[in-house]
């Protein structure tokens, strides 16, 4: 279902879960580097929290000399700096799988990338002063509530994540997405923005930063984004998801498009990872033959790159399944295969996209000088 209605704060994007609200991104509208704000998909585990900006304070707090609280135009007023980050949430693709996967039912969408413009949590932990044992940061959300996968706590929890303190300095406390002030959907006032790892580590409502001095062990750290770690001990161990995975996905054509058979179409992606995506293929017989696909944007750690590939549509009519698949400059490549240990998580392997050719289908021309 897509929501058109301008009341909604979903206007475009595609309700997936109304309670809390989790909506997806049209993926085949992929156009600019930057996923537009009434585009860029939601991810909540609980109601959207009432912030009273009047009283709102960032408190940071633990294993630092000089605990303090800062007001959002205390913050607003300190140097800040503008940064570009892709964030994908962990679950995205996860109709992909078979069987169903319980949890929301990405398809491709729920990935984005913005400009952010915040204070860089550098800052605000000199200020604060870390004590030498520090080794996580916790960002603590403002919004609390029951959570649905087990075993889930007795009661209401808050949205908790941690990072290690040797990520620390790519993060940003942004205030602003894209040029704009957060709206309240991705966190107003401010919210972490952590480049390079899955959307889970980007707490939204950002109410406290909490440095600790070992493992943190919350529910969204250890139950919720985590995976069991086979490390060949016979005793798995529960571990964090962290970085993004190897991944490209293609926006266009969407899956179930109908295409016109011998026209040229000009196939359009995205792929990334936390680091370093540097080359795309493309196939259009399911994953037997494939050719480079033309990367658009600059490398750029924990951005995606679009890509595109200039598709000279077969002429014979049926269905075709259409794949990509993305490498980066260490030699991996994405798996042809889903890995089952991260179960309904980090979906990044080859993904089918049907069509079909036939008469009357679109056309998605390249122009005269091949740009
Ligand atoms: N922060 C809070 N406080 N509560 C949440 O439910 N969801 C996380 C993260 N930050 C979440 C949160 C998840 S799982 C993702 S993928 C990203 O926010 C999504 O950010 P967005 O909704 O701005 O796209």
């Amino acid at each position: 279902m897509i929501s058109n209605d301008p009341a909604c704060p979903g206007g475009g994007l595609i309700v997936r879960e109304k309670q809390p609200l989790n909506l997806e991104s049209p993926f085949e509208l992929l156009d600019d580097l930057l996923t537009p704000n009434h585009l860029f998909y939601v991810r909540n585990h609980f109601p959207v929290p009432q912030i009273d900006i009047r009283t709102y304070e960032l408190a940071i707090t633990g294993a630092v000399r000089n605990p303090c609280k800062i007001a959002y135009e205390e913050l607003r007023g300190m140097p800040f700096e503008t940064r570009v980050a892709t964030l994908e949430c962990a679950g995205n693709g996860r109709t992909f799988l078979a069987p169903r996967a319980e949890g929301v039912q990405w398809q491709s969408g729920a990935v984005g990338t913005a400009e952010w413009s915040g204070v860089p949590l550098a800052a605000l932990l000199d200020r604060a002063g870390l004590q030498e044992q520090a080794t996580e940061i916790v960002f603590e959300g403002a919004d609390k509530g029951v959570p649905k996968e087990q075993p889930a706590p007795p009661g209401e929890i808050i949205y908790a994540r941690s990072i290690p303190l040797n990520k620390a300095s790519d993060v940003l406390i942004a205030y602003a997405m894209n040029g704009e002030d957060l709206s309240s959907q991705h966190g107003y006032p401010l919210r972490a923005v952590v480049p390079g790892r899955y959307g889970m580590a980007s707490v939204k409502w950002l109410s406290a930063i909490h440095v600790v001095t070992g493992p943190f062990q919350g529910y969204f750290q250890t139950t919720d984004y985590a995976y069991w770690n086979e490390n060949g001990t016979g005793n798995p161990e529960r571990t964090p998801l962290g970085e993004m995975f190897l991944k490209s996905q293609i926006a266009r054509p969407k899956i179930d498009e109908i295409i016109a058979a011998n026209s040229y179409y000009r196939v359009m992606g995205a792929a990334w990872n936390a680091d370093d995506v540097d080359r795309v293929e493309f196939s259009d017989d399911d994953g037997v033959t494939w050719r480079e696909a033309q990367l658009i944007d600059p490398s750029v750690p924990g951005v995606w790159r679009r890509w595109q590939f200039d598709w000279q549509v077969p002429s014979n009519p049926g269905a075709r399944i259409l794949r990509s698949r993305a490498r980066d400059t260490r030699g991996n490549v994405q798996p042809d295969e889903h890995d089952k240990r991260y179960g309904s998580y980090v979906i990044h392997h080859v993904l089918p996209v049907r069509v079909t050719i036939g008469p009357g289908g679109t056309t998605r021309a390249v122009s005269a000088s091949g740009d």
